[in-house]
């Protein structure tokens, strides 16, 4: 396993104190984390947290109003005035790229009254006018107009006015995250080591990567952490869960990874993200799917390009609710495959309740004919109509269910999380491993998931979030 000495920044992993200047956790939530501590420790987890108002309300402060949390990508903005709507948590915000031509993410709400703004999910326009008694701002959140103003405003300061905008908003390789906390690590530093992983992801293509369509969006009764937990690298599932897809041909079984086999896989972890490597043999260069003429080794390390050459299927979660999924699939099981790169956000909506969201990504560069596809190929599996996605949402809304129960809240119900630890499996750390993260020498482990519930209980603890390495939990 790396360590700091190796010279492998994994920042602070000690005892650290509260310093989040906020009010303290109530009791219950306290005492809740406190059984959280000790249960995660032995490879458990108390499921009240995956359904308890308490708990949601906390994260929803100590997560997400702290955390850098994705908002969109800007291929989905690449004019002046294209705007989308957007959550941080559950606060709405309009992402837009202003006549300046630069991006902001603007908190959706008039500074008169407090009407929302942007009724549209997504479009272009110059200004937006508030549909209560109609201020009028520019895209760049300048007060622009006011009606009457004359007579009703004549001394109002229109400066003073402008809408209210994210303090924090960084753009990584045309990933845009926004936090909503004026003061703390920079995205770079919060990234960390898992950039080295998410190049692979958005250098491999000539051109870089740019979403197609918009974002598909549906609600589920179940807790968002289910799809970041799962994304972290729950390669046991496969198998199972999604039997019936592999049955009628319509995925590949030695590339999507059903867990157990022979074929080499790595799950690592790094700093603020995790993630699930399905390998190949060496020689068997796949790139997700993608054809030889739309990758590129260009930006990438060396070891950096034998990894996606030998990449079939990858999945991730950046912590706290974005995860990815880059695939080699089919939406017919007499075509070949094609390769898409999905970025997936879990939404808290409420206890046990979240709202997906799911981008598809394509080479930049790639034919016209190959995106539609490859969009085909990314609607059939990874989306609300898709075979995969819907195998996920069928088995987490029972979680969700059985977490919001007086029985699990009464008799301390803790689910098992112990898969990969010393003396329970056969997985092992991979010492010769030469990326960041600790990896594992086969995929039937769960050091992943448990870094990312440390992650969370460090978070909810109040400390520094991003560049934290629980290697307690591994
Ligand atoms: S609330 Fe927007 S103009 Fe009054
Ligand atoms: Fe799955």
């Amino acid at each position: 396993m790396a360590t700091e000495e190796d010279g492998c920044p994994h920042g602070d992993v000690g005892e650290s104190p509260v310093t989040t200047g906020e009010e303290p956790n109530s009791p219950r939530v306290e005492q809740l984390l406190e059984t959280h501590r000790g249960a995660l420790e032995n490879g458990r987890l108390p499921m009240t947290v995956y359904n308890n108002e308490e708990i949601f309300e906390t994260e929803l402060r100590r997560i997400f109003g702290r955390a850098w949390v994705f908002v969109g990508h800007e291929t989905e903005i690449p004019e002046p005035g294209d705007y989308a709507k957007r959550y941080i948590g559950k606060d709405p915000f309009i992402f837009v790229r202003g006549e300046d031509d630069e991006i902001r993410v603007l908190f959706d709400t008039c500074t008169h009254h407090g009407s929302q703004l942007c009724k549209a999910e997504q479009g272009n326009s110059s200004h937006f006018r508030c549909p209560y008694h109609g201020w009028t701002f520019k895209n760049t959140g300048d007060l622009a107009g006011i009606p009457l103003r004359n007579q009703a405003f004549e001394g109002l300061d229109p400066d003073e006015w402008g809408l209210h905008e994210a303090p924090r908003v960084e753009n990584y390789k045309g990933l845009v995250f926004a936090s909503i906390a004026s003061e703390g690590r920079s995205l770079e530093e919060y990234l960390g080591d898992f950039k080295w992983y998410l190049d692979v992801h958005l250098d491999i293509a000539k051109g870089g990567m740019e979403v197609i369509g918009e974002p598909h969006r549906w609600r589920a009764d179940s807790d968002w952490k289910s799809g970041a937990d799962n994304f972290s690298a729950d390669s046991y599932h496969t198998g199972v869960a999604h039997r019936s897809v592999f049955e009628v041909g319509f995925g590949d079984e030695d590339i999507s990874g059903t867990a157990g086999q022979e074929t080499q896989r790595h799950v690592t972890h790094a700093d603020s993200g995790s993630t699930s490597l399905r390998l190949l043999e060496p020689d068997e260069d796949i790139f997700f799917g993608y054809p030889d003429e739309y990758v590129t080794d260009e930006k990438l390390s060396d070891r950096q390009y034998e990894l996606a050459a030998a990449c079939g299927a990858a999945t991730g979660t950046i912590f706290p609710n974005l995860s990815f999924i880059h695939l080699a699939a089919t939406n017919d099981p007499d075509k070949p495959l094609d390769g898409f790169f999905s970025l997936r956000q879990w939404q808290p909506v409420g206890p046990g309740e979240m709202e997906a969201w799911s981008w598809v990504l394509v080479p930049a560069e790639a034919s016209e004919e190959y995106k539609k596809r490859a969009y085909d190929v990314a609607l059939g599996t990874f989306s609300p109509s898709g075979n995969f996605e819907q195998d996920d949402f069928a088995v987490w809304d029972g979680i969700a269910e059985a977490a919001g129960t007086v029985f699990a809240e009464k008799q301390d119900v803790q689910m098992n999380y112990q898969m990969g630890m010393p003396g329970i499996g056969q997985a092992e750390i991979d010492e010769d491993w030469d990326g960041p993260g600790t990896a594992w020498d086969d995929n039937l482990e769960e050091g992943t998931c448990r870094t990312f519930h440390g992650n969370w209980q460090k978070a909810m603890n109040g400390e520094e979030i991003g560049m934290q390495y629980p290697e307690d939990h591994i």
